[in-house]
């Protein structure tokens, strides 16, 4: 019997229910769920099985890592706008043992002053922005090499 993959929890924040419709020119014309089904089958190729929650509310984020703290071995964050005053959210990622990334579509160091500072970035091993689509696939690639299975 073979043992169950570890499981990677993907979080969305706020509004990235909307992408495809909302700013395509930032954030691309791919919908969410293009994005998990292939950050899927990444983590698939890497012996990992992914989880994805996207809330609006940044309590249901925070709750998400309080139940993946012991079950999850790695956490990929998008955390939308709460990235920039989300400090319940990085208080909970502080007490996640496994490795974090943080990942953004766009690249906020190059956009408005406000979106330059993060509230992740300080919890996260580290961030893969800028690269849209292609961020989700560095993400897994980032978390495999973190957990020593690339
Ligand atoms: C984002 C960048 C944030 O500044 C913004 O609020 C988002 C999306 C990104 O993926 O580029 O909602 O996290």
């Amino acid at each position: 019997m073979s043992a169950r993959p570890p499981v990677v929890l993907l979080l969305s924040g706020p509004n990235l229910q909307l992408l495809g419709d909302r700013d395509p020119k930032v954030y691309g014309t791919e919908r969410l769920e293009d994005h998990v089904r292939r950050a899927s089958e990444r983590a698939a190729a890497h012996g990992l099985a992914l989880e994805h929650l996207q809330a609006d509310a940044e309590a249901a984020l925070v709750a998400a890592v309080h139940g993946a703290r012991g079950r999850a071995a790695a956490l990929v964050v998008n955390a939308g706008a709460l990235t920039h005053y989300g400090w319940a959210l990085h208080d909970a990622l502080a007490t996640f043992a496994g490795p974090v990334v943080e990942l953004h579509l766009s690249n906020p160091a190059a956009r408005e002053p406000w979106r330059q500072t993060s509230v992740v970035a300080p919890v996260a091993d580290g961030t893969v922005a800028g690269f849209g689509g292609l961020g989700y696939l560095l993400a897994l690639d980032a978390v495999a090499a973190l957990l020593g299975r690339a």
